[in-house]
Order: structure tokens, then sequence, then C-alpha cells
């Protein structure tokens, strides 16, 4: 099955997601002019605008008509999610995003953190205005545990005995988390609680997926393709599952190598494990462990009424395994 993005998924949300698009922008004002500036470089970057979409489907997977609110919800996660870019990529000392130099190279640390502060406060600023307690607390609740998930894989970084069991709390941490906001945060705002539990159980395992995907593709892709430098993860000395999945697979000097690089970080080895991770197998089990995830993803949406929104829901999660077949 060929999934077309624009047909499949955005045109049952398109004018929806246009009127989105324009409050992500409006939603950026600051009277301090660097604040403006630094914001809108990375959001007018563009991105995929998953989450979005995918609140945006969930609402009207839920039965919902009128979507004035959520898609001032969507905004606001596209607003969180862009934040914590900014911030992921000072602690991972990235120099591409969205295919141009990210804020902390183009400014600097202290004002891409600064900024990405904004940001998260802006978000929560709008989302006030919503007038949603229920809707207030998880997404505070949420953020926590988003940053959370980023300090957990700091603490992890340079260990090459990190399981794949504190792999998985990672990635839902600092990805799932966001995913699960932006579909249960629009039951909550629907008043549609008995979805709930479904939606947000789709968008945790699609996050893991994406995020195993993503985590594949630091070692199978290029810069011009992703709009990011491949090879960061491994820099980072980041023990992600390709990595995980490897030394599991290895003995010898593979296995030594694959240590060593995650406990001192640097490139200087990434041709040398690339071809270990791909020929150990590693990759194969990764792709089997996110196409898992996608099925449990799509599998919990069958909870919901049958609908042209939930079968986009569920090309969506498609679309993006289909990223690494
Ligand atoms: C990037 O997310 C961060 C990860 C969770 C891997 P996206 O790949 O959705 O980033 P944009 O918004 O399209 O740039
Ligand atoms: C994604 O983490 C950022 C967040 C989910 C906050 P990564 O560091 O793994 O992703 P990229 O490669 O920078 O997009
Ligand atoms: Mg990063
Ligand atoms: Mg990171």
């Amino acid at each position: 099955m060929t999934i077309d993005f624009k047909q499949d998924i955005l045109a049952p949300v398109a004018t929806d997601f246009a009127t989105m698009d324009t409050f992500i922008n409006e939603g950026i004002t600051s009277k301090v002019a660097l604040v403006m500036a630094v914001s809108k470089h990375v959001v007018e970057a563009g991105g995929k605008r998953m989450r979005p979409i995918m609140c945006l489907l969930a609402a009207k997977a839920c039965g919902t008509e009128d979507l004035e609110k959520h898609r001032k919800l969507a905004a606001i996660i596209e607003m969180l999610h862009t934040a914590t870019l900014v911030h992921d990529d000072v602690v991972d000392e990235s120099g591409l995003r969205r295919g141009r130099p990210t804020a902390n190279a183009t400014w600097n640390n202290q004002t891409a953190v600064l900024v990405g502060d904004f940001l998260i406060s802006r978000a929560f600023d709008l989302l006030v205005d919503l007038e949603n307690m229920v809707l207030l607390k998880d997404f505070s609740t949420g953020t926590c545990e988003i940053a959370e998930g980023e300090v957990l894989q700091l603490q992890s970084q340079h260990q090459p005995d990190t399981t794949e069991a504190t792999y998985l709390d990672i990635i839902h941490g600092k990805t799932s988390r966001l995913f699960e906001l932006a579909t249960e945060g629009s039951a909550i705002l629907s008043g549609k609680d008995q979805y709930r539990e479904p939606l947000k159980r789709y968008a945790g395992h699609f996050g893991n997926a994406f995020q195993i995907i993503d985590d594949i593709l630091d070692y199978t892709s290029d810069a011009e393709t992703l709009g990011k430098n491949i090879g960061d993860d491994l820099m980072e000395g980041k023990p992600t599952l390709p990595l995980i999945s490897a030394l599991q697979n290895t003995v010898g000097d593979d296995h030594d190598l694959i240590r060593k690089s995650i406990a001192t970080g640097g490139t200087s080895d990434l041709d040398k494990i690339i071809q270990i991770v791909q020929n150990s197998g590693a990759l194969d089990y990764c792709r089997k462990r996110a196409t898992e995830e996608t099925h449990t993803a799509i599998q919990a949406l069958h909870e919901l009424p049958n609908s042209q929104y939930r079968l986009a829901l569920e090309k969506l999660a498609l679309l993006a395994l289909n990223r690494i077949q």
C-alpha cells in the first residue's frame, strides 16, 4: 500500500491545519526582538508538523465537529515540540536542524536555552486560555516527564551497559510523551473521556516506533534527507537501540569497539561502527521493534469508531514506519 501524505493524511483536516499553522506564527509574539528572531528562525524552517496533525485527526476521530479550540491546542503542541528541539540541540551540541543551522550554532547556547524557555512558557500561557483544568494538569505533568526523559538520557550517556528497558524509558519520556499529549489532550478537550486511554496508547507506541526509526536513521541516512547531521548519537556516546542491539549480537573486537565508542563518544570510528551495526543484524532487530510498536499503536485505534480520520491516523503511523523500508 502506498500512502500519500497530502491526500490520505492531511486532506481530512486540511483547512484546520492551515489555520493552525497561522496560529503558530501569531502565537509567537514578544516585545523582545531577539526572542522573535530566534523563535521565527526555528519555526519558519518548517518540520513535518506530525504532532499537530495527530491532534486534529484525533479530535475528528472522536467525533468532534468544531475544531476551534483544537486548532489552538495543536499549535501549542508544535510550540512545545519546537522548544524541546531548541533545548535538545544545545544538549546534543547539534549544528543542523530542519535543514538550517541550529539556534545554538547561529546565536549561542545561552540564547537558545532562554528562548526555548520562552517557547515553553508561551505555550502554557496559550494553554491557560483554553480554560480546561484537566487539560492543563495533563500537560503540566506530561512536560515534567519529557524533561525527565532527556535527563535520564543524559545519565545513560557514555554508559555501554544501558539496557533496552532503560532505552524504552528514555524514549517514552523524551519523545512519546508529547505524542500522547497531542492525542489524549485532544480527547480531553473534546470531552470524550472514553477515548483518552486508547488514543494515548496509540500515540505512545507510535512515538516509540518513531524514535526507534529516528535512531536507525542516525546510522543509515544523510544530512540532506534528514535536515540534521547523522552520526550525532555516536558523537555524543548515546546508547541508542542500534548500538544496544549490536552489543548483544557481537563478541570480540567488534563488541569492544562499540563499548569503547559509547564510553568515549566521537565519530572517528563511525564508518566501522555503521558496518558492525549493519552486519550484526542490529538494524533488522530495530526495524522489527519499530514495526511491532507501530502495529500495537494501530491496534489501539480499533477502540475508536471507524472513520476516515481513524484511517488517517493509522496511515500516519504506517507512513512514519515507511521511512525505513
Ligand atoms: C524530531 O522530531 C525529534 C524526534 C523525536 C526524533 P521530528 O522528526 O518530528 O521533527 P520535525 O518537527 O519534523 O523537525
Ligand atoms: C529528540 O531527541 C528530541 C526530543 C525528543 C526532545 P534526539 O536528540 O534523539 O533527536 P534529534 O536527532 O536531535 O532530532
Ligand atoms: Mg538531538
Ligand atoms: Mg537528544
